[in-house]
């Protein structure tokens, strides 16, 4: 088929006759002049129809409705006042598909009608720009773990056994046998981290969270690394590279992206390495300072996030949480038993917890202890204490949650406008 030229190249034919194709996203008509305004997902083109010089063309454009599927040709020219920079003179128009009456007009919509659509929906410009760096955050990561001699090695999806506590499993019937869609690949990444000595994954995670917040999704993607050899302060200082790589990546190459949603991208430019830190309990005196009720050994609520984020400009990692609250393969503080050697790293401007992680309990005798105090099945978990029985190392590692991380980035409301399709609480469809 032939291919055409994608409009975000249109600046590289200025003075030729070329060939798009996409869809109608809006018009607008003097009666002499037709503005045909198509998008390819590239980016949007101003084709300029004049009835003069073309009148059959100009009968036939007029009964084309929004969401068309059309071919255009035309002559680029330069033009600093239409989108893009470049406008087209029309000299063909071809219909290869009329659309119906589109549902998504140029009007505001409730979200609820938005969702519904959302296989329409993410066509909007707001949508695509956002569906664009999204694909950037996860193409830097892969770089970034990539130059830094990680080796990517997927994790299953389908597992039979709990990672991150078994409140929010979703549970299979696999071929009568329990199985759950996997928490995290964090398990697997150990074994694979002494294989390979650094490695990563990046897939879906699943939780069945009883929460309805602007942060919690049911399905959300997870780039998690683990390493051999890698402590607690090494393992803060690699999320640290990481956040910092992404963000520089997206506004060098996603600067459009972000002014047209209207982010405030000073904001972004503020975060410097490295990262400030407090310890958790630093962290709890911060929140009484403030005027925060807060008794040592809870965890911490979303609210209490923001207050913390709110006082710095970067990401801020929350370290030694009490052992109490955090998972069983976290490993303590040898200092002080009661936390554990974990951090959390909160975003900026309120977005919450970004990326949970530390180092992990390398002593058999210690983990199997924990597996019982977590009451979970240690015939489950034998092929994990086999990595402390054969050849056990300090390693650590972490995971970072696309989502939250694409709406921090984003600045938007919601992580439900962060994936192509959220799967959320009372949300399955489309
Ligand atoms: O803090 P979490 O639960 O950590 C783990 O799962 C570790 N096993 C990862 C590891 O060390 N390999 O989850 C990691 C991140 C959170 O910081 C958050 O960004 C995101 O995953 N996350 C969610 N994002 C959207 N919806 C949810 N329901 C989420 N739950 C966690
Ligand atoms: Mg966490």
């Amino acid at each position: 088929m032939q291919q055409g030229t994608l409009i975000k190249h249109l600046g590289k034919h200025v003075g030729e006759e070329v060939t798009i194709q996409g869809w109608l996203y809006n018009k607008r008509s003097s009666g002499k002049i037709q503005f045909l305004i198509v998008r390819d997902g590239t980016g949007m083109v101003q084709s300029v129809l004049v009835k003069s010089e073309a009148p059959e063309l100009f009968e036939m454009a007029k009964g084309i409705t929004q969401e068309s599927a059309i071919r255009v040709k035309g002559v680029v020219r330069e033009e600093p006042r239409s989108m893009g920079g470049y406008e087209m003179s029309v000299t063909g128009v071809e219909l290869i598909s009329l659309a119906q009456e589109y549902p998504i007009t140029h009007k505001e919509h409730g979200v609820d009608f938005l969702m519904d659509r959302r296989h329409l929906w993410i066509r909007t410009p707001r949508q695509n720009a956002v569906l664009r760096i999204r694909a950037e955050i996860e193409q830097t990561a892969r770089d970034f773990f990539h130059q830094n001699d990680f080796t990517l090695v997927d994790s299953p999806i389908i597992t039979p056994a709990a990672c991150e506590g078994t409140t929010t499993l979703f549970e299979l019937d696999y071929h009568g046998e329990k199985a759950y869609l996997t928490q995290s690949g964090q398990l697997y990444n150990e074994a694979s981290a002494m294989a390979v000595g650094r490695m990563y994954c990046f897939g879906p995670t699943f939780r069945a969270e009883k929460s309805k917040t602007r942060r919690h999704l049911m399905e959300f993607w997870m780039i998690e690394a683990e390493a051999a050899f890698f402590d607690h302060e090494d393992n803060m200082k690699l999320q640290e590279e990481m956040v910092y790589f992404i963000v520089q990546r997206v506004l060098e190459r996603r600067r459009k992206d972000l002014e047209l949603l209207g982010r405030d991208i000073s904001k972004l430019e503020a975060v410097k390495l490295p990262f400030p830190k407090l310890s958790y309990t630093e962290a709890v005196e911060l929140l009484k300072s403030k005027g925060e009720e807060f008794v040592w050994g809870e965890d911490f609520g979303a609210p209490h996030e923001t207050i913390i984020s709110e006082s710095f400009d970067s990401p801020v990692f929350i370290d030694r949480y009490p052992t109490e609250i955090k998972a069983f393969y976290m490993k303590p503080d040898p200092a002080d038993p009661k936390v554990v050697l974990g951090a959390d790293l909160i975003a900026p401007e309120g977005y919450g917890e970004m990326i949970g992680g530390g180092q992990r309990i390398d002593d058999l005798q210690l983990l199997e202890q924990r597996l019982e105090e977590h009451k979970l099945p240690k015939e489950a978990f034998e092929w994990y204490l086999d990595l402390r029985r054969y050849g056990s190392v300090p390693h650590a590692g972490f995971g970072l949650g696309l989502e939250r991380t694409v709406a921090w980035i984003c600045k938007l409301d919601h992580v439900r406008e962060t994936i192509p399709y959220p799967r959320m609480l009372y949300r399955v469809y489309p």
